[in-house]
């Protein structure tokens, strides 16, 4: 077929109308134009999304990519990146095929992408909005200088199940916090203008309720009510597009019997008709062939026909849409119109990231050179992690004094690799410059012994580790699971510290040393024994790239800690699903001695660390709660005030958090739910007022009849540094 110049279409689409710069995806001259001129073979080679051979994230591989972008076949690739090998890939878009529509390269950027940070779920501890925004913004700007233009990134899917691996890659627990998470994490990629050359297109994942699978198996069967389904778990997803997040991811999951690959109500009526969502939906890798295991297709044709005709545009990996939309469209089963908007909605984005204007402004050398790891984004990285750290519990064992003999105890403590988690980009071990151990060693005299790794059964290393702490003046044992034990398809069964690496610690507390734990895992864990064996527990998550020194920073008290759990941690797996809004129930427990009331007889009610908890080198004290005035009405609002102060020796960061509960409504309502919070730093003995507004969408919920709205009655009112440690006051609201 005869080539057509871009260069044409553009002249003439330059002649209509300016395109907006806003990021709405809303219509471009020049997809008018190509559309116009597209044959039906070209038109599905625009939804269609393959893997190149540089990175492997899913089960299949697709020999022959570069001559299916030859062909026109396939106009989106994922996994390759750097800006020679992008501009190779484009240039065969660009000059070999008839329309030199240019190439979408998308990869996972997840939590950085050279530069990494902490994983998703230790930098939703911070509860620093600005910080995990510019976490993105920095993600954003160095994978764009490497090519890329789209990231598989903000993941909205709030989770309440550790033995699913991928709650690593959320923000936790929370609806509230997790939308603002996603919106800064949308804002922080997208920018302001999609077109410019440090930005990328988010995608929103995994739409929807991922986090929900039945037993925290990865892929598994997810059913809710849809009232559950709206209050606690969609809002993230709706945050991120209301930030202007112009790709969504479908997830593998199935909702109500319906895969969400295939699942109109989520793709048109909610997101499309209800949020007014104008960007394009992407599936899962290999989500539509999917659909035949799960029993809702016949094959994978009629899985490329349930797709297309649900809503979903681009295929990832699948050919299901390369090798059947051509016939499916011919027989009349999918409408051309259908593909054509499909089409539009790529094409419309490939617009808005100006890859009209010039295919190859994003594959940039020097940028690339000069924007990647610098030593800015190692600074932001390594006061990010620390920020994300939770201190768990400390016995006056930390900080650790520098200069001391220090024993450093565990397989983990000397692991690069480990530091950057699971989905790390293109983050490289050389990277790294320090480990735990190595950057103690810059601070204290060490001596290090393996002791345990954290699998198997080997424990030949725990006679040198026991003789390692006996001479040391303190004690510092890090443990925790493989960086490989969570993300995707990694489930556990049991979420206790694997191997024998409790079992060590056992063994050092016998000693009589108070050992600082220091915890790398991806997963809220079962930590009832390392709580009472240990002087002090600190959650390190996956600290990233500069984890080792913000270890350390943490450690020996450069940082004080201020991490908050975004996510309950409970005694033990049979406490499971466990979480902070949870309802009251018929029978709540309140009586010690009854028997039919809502308890376990084996097990305390209350988590072992609860949602907001995380401690501080230095104390904070809450006044009172004062209101403006204990009632409001209509569209008023009231004002609720607590007195923070710092009460101890040393600057310290608080995140004041405000909860509360509808004592009676058309429906259940929480306990407690989080509906505020703010991060005050106070220098010892500053106090801070901290005010929070409510008012009627601060009460709001799913009413029965499923409108959206407040409901008058008496509501209480929490605040406090923990969703376990609050001050209350009651307060009515009338309609
Ligand atoms: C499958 C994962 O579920 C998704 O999160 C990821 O973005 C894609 N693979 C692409 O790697």
């Amino acid at each position: 077929m005869k080539k057509v110049a871009l260069a044409t279409l553009l002249l003439v689409a330059a002649a209509c109308t300016q395109a907006p710069k806003a990021p709405t995806a809303k219509s471009y001259p020049i997809v008018d134009s190509l559309l116009k001129v597209m044959t039906l073979e070209e038109k599905v080679g625009q939804t269609v999304l393959f893997t190149s051979d540089w990175t492997v994230t899913g089960p299949t591989m697709r020999e022959g990519y570069l001559d299916d972008i030859r062909a026109g076949r396939c106009g989106n690739i994922f996994n390759a990146y750097t800006a020679g090998y992008t501009r190779k890939l484009q240039e065969i878009a660009v000059n070999e095929t008839r329309l030199g529509i240019p190439l979408l390269f998308g990869y996972d950027v997840i939590h950085g992408f050279r530069t990494i940070f902490p994983i998703n779920l230790g930098m939703s501890c911070s509860w620093d909005v600005e910080a995990i925004e510019e976490s993105a913004r920095i993600a954003a700007r160095e994978a764009a200088a490497a090519g890329l233009h789209w990231t598989y990134s903000p993941m909205c899917d709030i989770s309440v199940e550790p033995r699913w691996g991928r709650i690593s890659e959320g923000a936790g627990e929370d609806a509230f916090l997790g939308s603002l998470i996603a919106a800064a994490m949308t804002r922080g990629y997208q920018g302001d203008d999609l077109s410019d050359v440090g930005t990328v297109l988010a995608c929103v994942k995994h739409y929807a309720a991922y986090g929900a699978p039945q037993a925290g198996r990865d892929y598994n069967t997810v059913d809710m009510s849809e009232r559950w389904l709206r209050e606690f778990y969609l809002p993230p997803y709706k945050a991120a597009i209301d930030a202007g997040a112009l790709s969504v991811m479908a997830s593998f999951n199935e909702l109500d019997g319906v895969p969400a690959t295939a699942n109109r109500h989520l793709l048109q009526d909610i997101l499309r008709d209800e949020w007014g969502f104008r960007g394009f939906v992407v599936s899962d890798y290999t989500g539509i062939n999917e659909m035949v295991m799960h029993g809702y297709a016949s094959d994978v044709e009629d899985a490329g026909r349930l797709a297309m005709n649900a809503g979903l545009d681009m295929d990832m990996q699948g050919a299901s849409y390369m090798d059947y939309m051509v016939g499916l469209v011919r027989s009349g089963k999918v409408r051309e119109s259908t593909l054509d908007e499909a089409v539009r909605r790529i094409l419309n984005v490939k617009a808005e990231l100006g890859l009209f204007d010039d295919p190859f402004r994003y594959c940039s050398a020097e940028r690339e050179a000069t924007e990647t790891l610098t030593e800015d984004n190692k600074a932001a990285a390594r006061r990010i992690a620390s920020g994300s750290m939770v201190l768990l519990k400390n016995d006056g064992v930390l900080p650790l004094q520098k200069g001391k003999r220090t024993a450093v105890i565990g397989a983990l403590a000397a692991s690069k690799d480990d530091l950057l988690g699971s989905w790390r980009g293109a983050g490289e071990v050389e990277s790294v410059p320090a480990s735990i151990l190595d950057a103690i060693r810059e601070v204290a005299p060490v001596a290090y012994a393996e002791g345990a790794k954290e699998m198997g059964d080997d424990r030949s290393g725990f006679a040198a580790a026991l003789s390692a702490a006996r001479s040391a003046e303190q004690v510092v044992l890090v443990i925790g699971e493989d960086c490989q034990w969570s993300g995707e398809a990694a489930s556990r069964s049991d979420i206790r510290i694997p191997g024998v690496q409790t079992e060590l610690l056992e063994k050092l507390a016998a000693t009589g040393k108070k050992v600082a734990v220091v915890l790398l895992n991806g997963r809220p864990l079962d930590l009832s024994r390392e709580n009472e064996l240990a002087g002090a527990l600190l959650e390190a998550w996956y600290p990233g790239t500069m984890g080792g020194y913000a270890v350390a920073d943490v450690l020996f008290g450069d940082f004080n800690p201020c991490g908050k759990l975004s996510v309950t941690f409970p005694r033990c797996l049979g406490q499971v699903p466990i979480y902070h809004y949870a309802k009251n129930t018929g029978r709540p427990y309140i009586h010690p001695e009854a028997k039919y009331e809502s308890r376990y007889l084996d097990v305390a009610n209350e988590p072992l660390f609860a949602f907001g908890h995380g401690l501080s080198y230095t104390d904070f004290e809450y006044s009172a709660i004062s209101l403006s005035s204990d009632s409001f009405s209509g569209g008023g609002s009231i004002r609720a005030t607590v007195t923070v102060l710092n009460n101890g020796s040393r600057e310290g960061t608080e995140t004041v958090q405000m909860y509360i509960r509808d004592l009676v409504g058309s429906v259940t309502r929480p306990v407690k739910q989080l509906k505020g919070f703010e991060r005050v730093t106070l220098g010892p003995g500053e106090s801070k007022e901290v005010s929070f507004t409510i008012d009627a969408e601060t009460i709001s919920f799913w009413r029965q009849d499923m409108t959206w709205g407040p409901e008058s009655g008496d509501f209480m009112l929490f605040i406090g540094g923990s969703s376990d440690d609050v001050k209350e006051i009651p307060f009515s609201y009338a309609e």
